[in-house]
């Protein structure tokens, strides 16, 4: 495979309200795997590389905000394994002063210098981008592109992900972060009997349930922790932003502030309100996306409120 089903390493956390309550906690560093094609991004391109390749396809075209972790993730990929790649990005006034969105935005500078072509689309015609007829016009301005969908979110993605739980992992509950659900739908798929799998949405809506139903077939060893989202997607509070850096100072762990934090944020919140039995080993996966964190950092030097220290 182009990008090997690597094992990622599980990092034990130290945390006095984690003594107290007599809960273990591991964190299970998929964000280190590759520098740009991080965490979940590498499990979900992984088989759609191969997909790709199978079908003789010379380039990847893909979706994504100005600061996707897939974007670059998939830039990263097309660089490596010898894809062309074009990127739809929301928000065509970043097009219009492309030299200063180049100057200031670190993910579309460093997509661009892996060789993505990037077009820019207005919020309404972003919006469309799941739609068969705007597809159908994409794909016929592009019939040699492999298309990956806004976050990379596909049932080989889901296969992918399959390889991010350890066979071996002795785990009574498993942690993650939640998007389009693909990601934990494929952490559900490899769980054992007896093994929970807690999902934190980091974002406002109520469609995931059944997306991950779709994807899982038999198994219901799962559930979503609805409460930690934080006011929806990309969206944080001075508080969260004070946890990731208490976090990272306890831990020396970096976590993102649009998924991992929220999800940590929550594993830890619920381990102090006695939500796990004394003695549950608990495996909280880091699915990446520390680049994001640039992003964040602008808006909050904008409002003039602390920065997540990096
Ligand atoms: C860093 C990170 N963690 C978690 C997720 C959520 O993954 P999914 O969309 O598969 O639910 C994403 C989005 O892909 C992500 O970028």
């Amino acid at each position: 495979m182009y990008l090997k089903p690597l094992q990622s390493q599980t990092q034990p956390i130290f945390l006095p309200e984690l003594t107290a309550k007599g809960v273990s906690l591991f964190v299970q560093r998929e964000d280190l795997l590759h520098p740009n094609i991080s965490g979940n991004k590498y499990r979900k391109l992984a088989y759609n590389i191969e997909e790709a390749k199978r079908l003789g396809k010379r380039q990847l075209l893909t979706f994504g905000g100005a600061y996707s972790n897939h974007i670059l993730a998939t830039a990263s990929a097309g660089n490596e394994f010898g894809f062309e790649t074009i990127g739809f990005i929301r928000g065509d006034e970043l097009g219009l002063a492309i030299d200063k969105t180049l100057k200031s935005n670190s993910t579309l500078r460093a997509a661009k210098d892996f060789g993505m072509q990037l077009r820019f689309l207005s919020r309404s015609d972003y919006r469309m981008k799941e739609e068969a007829l705007f597809l159908e016009r994409l794909q016929k301005e592009f019939p040699d592109a492999y298309f990956l969908a806004e976050g990379g979110s596909n049932a080989l993605a889901v296969q992918g992900c399959e390889a991010i739980l350890n066979k071996d992992a002795a785990c009574d509950v498993v942690c993650v972060a939640v998007g389009t659900g693909a990601t934990i739908s494929g952490i559900i798929n490899s769980t054992e009997e007896g093994q929970q799998v807690y999902g934190f949405p980091a974002l406002k809506g109520d469609f995931l349930a059944s997306k991950i139903r779709e994807y899982t077939a038999d198994k219901d060893q799962w559930q979503l922790v609805e409460a930690y989202h934080f006011g929806g997607y990309a969206k944080t509070t001075p508080e969260l932003i004070a946890f990731m850096n208490a976090f990272k100072a306890a831990t020396g762990i970096l976590l993102d502030p649009v998924y991992t934090a929220k999800m940590m944020y929550g594993v830890l919140d619920l381990v102090r309100k006695n939500h796990f039995p004394k003695g549950t080993n608990i495996l909280a996966i880091h699915t990446g996306g520390i680049q994001g964190i640039a992003g964040v950092n602008a808006l909050l030097t904008k409002k003039g409120q602390p920065l997540i220290e990096v």
